[in-house]
């Protein structure tokens, strides 16, 4: 729809943001915190997508849905300060005003109740996009056994430590490895793949979720793969460098895909022969 005067009217520019107001911010580590934006217009979105979040004068970044949509209103984001727009999102107040266009990706192709056992992976920062779908299994169940293997640098470093006994309650076997433990710390300490002896999953029917560095996707993948889960079901989402968000610049282009638009979600049948993967 163009204007008289023939310019594009707001509703048809995808790169237009709109406003979203800033309703709580949670410190959930140093350099982690939980944003909870609300916009005034509904917001539809399903874990595993993406928004493209700025701060006026420090520019634009995705960012994944870290909450489940489930009335419309709001949509939390958990952000590590990594740089220049995650550290101008990390200075603004509740009451501030950041920027959202979305929701962009495909998104995981999860169901309200999985019909086999289910295997989380999380490592630090990746368990933002995950945490949407650790809910809802807290909440609905699953036809099979809930793991979560979540891998963190430090004990703290638990980026969603204050969730973890709900996560239980709700029948998630929960399990927390740290990279350095202390004397305090009583879970695991190792790499997530030292711990597939601890996952209650029939490998071979389960399906698993999987977001953290590359160098963990990496290895994850291979193992489960190598334990007879099916690629198909060995899911991910995969990071990269991204400008439009939206098909249009090529700088997330990685093998055959755009990352922003064929993903960010992958299955590990989709990417195992490209170099999507480092
Ligand atoms: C689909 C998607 C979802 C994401 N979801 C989240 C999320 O939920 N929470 C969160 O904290 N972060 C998330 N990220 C990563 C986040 O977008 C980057 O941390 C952010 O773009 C860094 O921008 P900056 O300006 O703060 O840092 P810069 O000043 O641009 O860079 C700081 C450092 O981070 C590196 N970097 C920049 N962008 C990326 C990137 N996309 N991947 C890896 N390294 C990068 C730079 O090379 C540099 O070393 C996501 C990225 C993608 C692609
Ligand atoms: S970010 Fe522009 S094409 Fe993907």
């Amino acid at each position: 729809m163009r204007t008289a005067s023939g310019k594009r009217t707001k509703a048809e520019n995808i790169y237009l943001p709109v406003s979203g107001r800033i309703e709580e911010i949670r410190k959930k580590t140093e350099d982690v915190s939980l944003f909870r934006v609300s916009t005034a217009s509904p917001l539809r979105y399903t874990p595993g997508q993406f928004f493209m979040v700025s701060v006026w004068g420090a520019g634009e970044v995705p960012i994944s849905t870290a909450s489940l949509c489930e009335d419309d209103l709001f949509v939390e984001f958990c952000v590590r300060k990594a740089g220049t727009v995650t550290g101008a999102i990390h200075s603004l107040q509740e009451g501030d005003r950041l920027w959202l266009r979305g929701p962009y990706g495909n998104g995981f192709a999860v169901g309200r109740r999985a019909n086999g056992d289910v295997l989380l992976v999380a490592g630090g920062i990746g368990i933002a996009p995950l945490r949407p779908i650790i809910q809802m299994f807290a909440k609905d169940g699953s036809a099979g056994s809930v793991t979560l293997l979540y891998g963190s640098k430090g004990p703290q470093d638990v980026v969603f430590m204050d969730e973890v006994q709900v996560w239980r309650s709700g029948g998630i076997d929960v399990i927390l490895t740290v990279d350095r433990a202390n004397c305090d710390w009583r879970g695991s300490a190792g790499l997530v793949t030292d711990l597939w002896h601890r996952a209650r999953v029939d490998f071979s029917r389960a399906t698993a979720y999987i977001c953290g560095p590359e160098i963990m996707i990496k290895s994850v993948m291979r193992d489960l793969s190598l334990f007879g889960m099916p690629d198909e079901r060995i899911i991910t989402t995969l990071e990269a460098h991204m400008k439009c968000g939206v098909g249009k610049c090529g700088h997330c282009y990685s093998g055959p895909k755009y990352i922003c638009t064929d993903g960010p979600v992958f299955s590990y049948k989709e990417i195992k022969e490209y170099s999507l993967l480092g």
